[in-house]
């Protein structure tokens, strides 16, 4: 029997969802507390698939999967033709934090583990284009026209800025103690961003106008990054909350958690992912101020609550 291992973060977005879309620029950063580990190894069975979700083989194809597990086969099965290879004697186990549908790009993670292990198996060590590939065509079936941004964020070692299909590493003057908070309930991003196109079908001009606003708040936030301006920082993150619960994609789930860090104290909060559900991301003023931030997050409902220390290695 051989084995291989590969693992992959959470992400969350700063600034820029759903503007990327439609090629606006956008900030990630990994959350290094919530991984995904995939083990692979060789067996004399067909193709068998265990993931936090479920457990058993795949060759279940009557519908009842739940979609996390039919986009890690779907990860498993493409990685398997990537590699030239049948589609038999590969065991796989998934293990891991990362909550599924977010925002906090558990599908890109879990996609990404997977095909690392499954690569590694035959010694190959897939390069990061081609692991992007892997992982765009899982973020395909899962939200139709994903930007790429999950992908490279999940395995970017350190803050991205995303523009035009490339990740640039973000210069940053300190870390930004901000912390993210799981509302607890399923986000669905590709119902969100058909939501955004619909709305975008009707009325191209206001649309395109906040997505061009949230671009502008984007290099704005670069700027403060590399200057260390907090309460510019989160001003903007307010600001860009506004705009995209204009645009349809908030919840009040996600508002109540938005008030809650306001009046806690933070410097700005918004939704971060997709939407309609999932995580909200906060600035606290100060790093020796996340822990009472996160207490009023959790003490608002929060179901979880993260600070993002700003790298994680991916292997
Ligand atoms: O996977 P999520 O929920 O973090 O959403 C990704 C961000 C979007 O901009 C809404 C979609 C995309 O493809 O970039």
């Amino acid at each position: 029997e051989r084995r291989a291992e590969g693992s992959a973060h959470a992400k969350t977005i700063l600034l820029g969802e759903h503007a990327v879309v439609y090629g606006r620029p956008a900030i990630a950063f990994p959350l290094a507390s919530l991984t995904i580990t995939a083990l692979a190894r060789t067996t004399t069975r067909g193709l068998s698939l265990e993931t936090p979700y479920h457990r058993g083989s795949v060759a279940r194809d009557d519908g009842t999967s739940p979609r996390e597990v039919l986009l890690a086969e779907a990860a498993l099965r493409h990685t398997l033709d990537f590699l030239g290879k049948p589609h038999h004697g590969v065991d796989v186990t998934v293990t891991g934090s990362i909550p599924a549908a977010r925002g906090l790009g558990s599908s890109a993670a879990v996609a990404s583990a997977i095909s690392a292990a499954v690569a590694g198996l035959d010694g190959v060590r897939l390069s990061n284009a081609e692991r992007f590939e892997l992982v765009q065509f899982v973020e395909r079936i899962a939200h139709g026209t994903p930007s790429g941004l999950d992908a490279h964020a999940t395995m970017a070692s350190g803050p991205i800025l995303f523009e035009r299909g490339e990740a640039h590493p973000l210069a940053m003057a300190t870390l930004p103690p901000l912390v993210v908070a799981d509302t607890g309930i399923r986000g669905h991003t590709g119902a969100a961003v058909a939501m955004v196109r619909a709305r975008r079908e009707r009325d191209a001009r206001g649309v395109d106008a906040s997505l061009d606003d949230i671009a502008v708040l984007v290099a704005g936030a670069q700027a403060d990054l590399a200057s260390g301006d907090l309460a510019a920082l989160g001003e903007r993150m307010y600001v860009c909350h506004g705009i995209l619960s204009e645009l349809g994609v908030s919840s009040p789930e996600l508002n109540a958690l938005v008030s809650a860090a306001r009046q806690a104290g933070a410097l700005g909060a918004k939704l971060t992912g997709g939407g309609q559900g999932g995580c909200v991301i906060a600035l606290a003023p100060t790093a020796a101020a996340v822990p009472q931030l996160a207490a009023a997050l959790t003490a608002a409902g929060a179901h979880g609550v993260w600070s993002v220390t700003g790298s994680e290695e991916t292997t």
